[in-house]
Formats: structure tokens, sequence, C-alpha cells
């Protein structure tokens, strides 16, 4: 049983693992594989999700396991229950495993020490998003057939973006080159890749825009949405010019009109509904290796 906190502890081999259980999962042409049909998954969301929310809750259905549903906006978190007592009175109840996304950091690596069912990080804080990093890597593997030598940019808010420290963490491993292109105010200059002009980042093979995370800034630290779209906005003037073979990615929730254009978004050469669509094989293959 395996716990999954983050990528940047896990080896090449087993993430290689992962997307190879994956493209066996997303090859099945059974709906149902009920590999679980015994175990209870519970997905405990203390901040708000619909991708992985729900991308997870498939996943184990797809895998016939029993799933429940937590969320805190209607549990006793609001009467004050904190984040352990929530999940231990879970795991009380019998769960064999937990997704669990939550706001702060840290607060993961404390329920590793006490909870004894393996946990999945579905997002922690600025810290990991280990899934959406495994689909993101899915996702160029499948369109290039190797991550070694691409050239990745990360386009956007890095500093508040767990997304983005996971495909760091992920695509190094793989010999990718990662760099980032951020306003000077939204940079995470403890990561380990170099910053690049927005010219720059559009001769890339990948080209990650990221979401402005509002609801993690303190007032003004993005500007008018204006004029951070004519900085760093992937404006469909800018996406004619990335090169043919390069894609477009974005985790979403997107802001339309701020980081990314509308028609910008199912362009031919966006990979962004597909990340979506490979959420669900990345995540049985997540939840199997956790209860195999
Ligand atoms: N990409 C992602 O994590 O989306 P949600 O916040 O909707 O789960």
């Amino acid at each position: 049983q395996r716990s999954l906190f983050g990528l940047k502890d896990l080896s090449q081999e087993e993430i290689t693992s992962i997307l190879d259980r994956a493209a066996y999962w997303e090859a099945s042409s059974n709906k149902l594989n009920p590999v679980l049909h015994e175990k209870f998954v519970a997905n405990m969301f203390f901040e708000n999700s619909t991708r992985t929310r729900f991308s997870f809750e498939v996943a184990e259905k797809r895998l016939g396991a029993q799933v429940l549903n937590f969320s805190a906006a209607v549990s006793s978190v609001q009467k004050g229950e904190s984040i352990y007592d929530t999940v231990r009175t879970l795991e009380s109840m019998g769960i064999d495993a937990g997704i669990i996304r939550l706001k702060p950091n840290g607060v993961l690596a404390e329920l590793g020490e006490k909870i004894k069912v393996p946990l999945i990080n579905a997002g922690d804080g600025n810290n990991e998003h280990p899934t959406q990093g495994l689909l993101d890597i899915y996702t160029m593997r499948k369109h290039f057939g190797a991550l070694k030598g691409l050239t990745v940019t990360i386009i956007g808010d890095v500093l508040h973006s767990r997304v983005a420290r996971s495909n760091l963490y992920a695509l190094q491993k793989f010999g990718a080159n990662v760099q980032f292109c951020s306003p000077d105010n939204l940079r995470a200059p403890e990561l380990n890749a170099p910053y690049v002009s927005m010219e720059e980042a559009l001769r890339s093979d990948v080209v990650m825009m990221l979401r402005v995370q509002l609801e993690r800034h303190e007032g003004g630290m993005m500007g008018p949405a204006e004029a951070y779209r004519e900085q760093f906005g992937l404006t469909e003037e800018r996406a004619a010019t990335i090169a043919p073979h390069a894609i477009i990615m974005h985790p979403a929730p997107i802001n339309r009109g701020v980081e990314i254009d509308d028609a910008v978004i199912e362009s031919p050469q966006s990979r962004i509904f597909p990340q979506m669509e490979n959420g669900v094989p990345i995540r049985m293959a997540v939840i199997e290796r956790a209860l195999a």
C-alpha cells in the first residue's frame, strides 16, 4: 500500500510505471474493471475542485471501489473540527485509502505520520499536485513519444502553483529542459529553473499556461487583467507564432481572456481537454498502486 504525496521523491522508474499503467487503462475497452470492488476510498476535499475530484471519482468507480465523498463545506469542519480529526474519523470507519486536497502546506506530511491508510495528494497549498503533474507528462509523452530533451516553458503564476512544482520535479528527472516565464512578483526563486522572456517561451515544445490564482493573491499582485494579458497572456496572435509541432497546455480552471484567449483553448495545438481526459487513467493507475 503506497501513499503519493508528491513527485519530488518518486524515481523516474516509479513515474514511468504509473504512466505505463495509465496507458494500459486508457487502452482498456471495458469501462468497468472491478479490481477494487472490496475497497472503500474516501475523497476528502478541504478546498474546491471540479476536475481532480470528479476524475478521481470516475477512476475509483471504473475500478469498482466503494466511493465516499467528503466535502468540507457540509461537514463538521464547519463546527471547528480539525483536518486530522476528520481524516482519523474516516479511517476509523474502515476506509482503505484517502484522496485529500488541502489549502495549507505541510499538513499532509503530518497526516502521513499518523494515518495508516494510504493517502493520495490531490493538491496541497502551493506544494505539489502530483496527479496533475503525472497527467501532464502523460499528455506530453503521448504527443512527443519521449520527454528527454523537450523544452517545456511554464508561464504565469509560478509563485502559487503546485502544478508548476510537480511538473518541474518530474520533468527534470526525465531530462526535459524546464523553464519559467513570469512577472517578477509571481516568481518562485527557490525553484531550480531559469526564467525566460515571453518571446523565448513561445519557441518551446510545450507552452504550459498557469491560472492566475486570484484566490491566493493579496490585493493587486496581478494588476489589471488586461495588462497581464498583454504581457504574459497566450493571445491568439502569440499562439499563431508557436512551432507547428508544439503543444499548448493549461491545468484549468481557466481565466478566459486573462492568461489565455478563448480562441486558443480548443485550437488544434491545444491539449487542454485531452489533459482532463488523461486524468482518469492516471488516477486509476495511482489508486491501484495505492491499494494493490
Ligand atoms: N486542475 C485542477 O486541479 O482542477 P480542479 O481544481 O478543478 O481540481
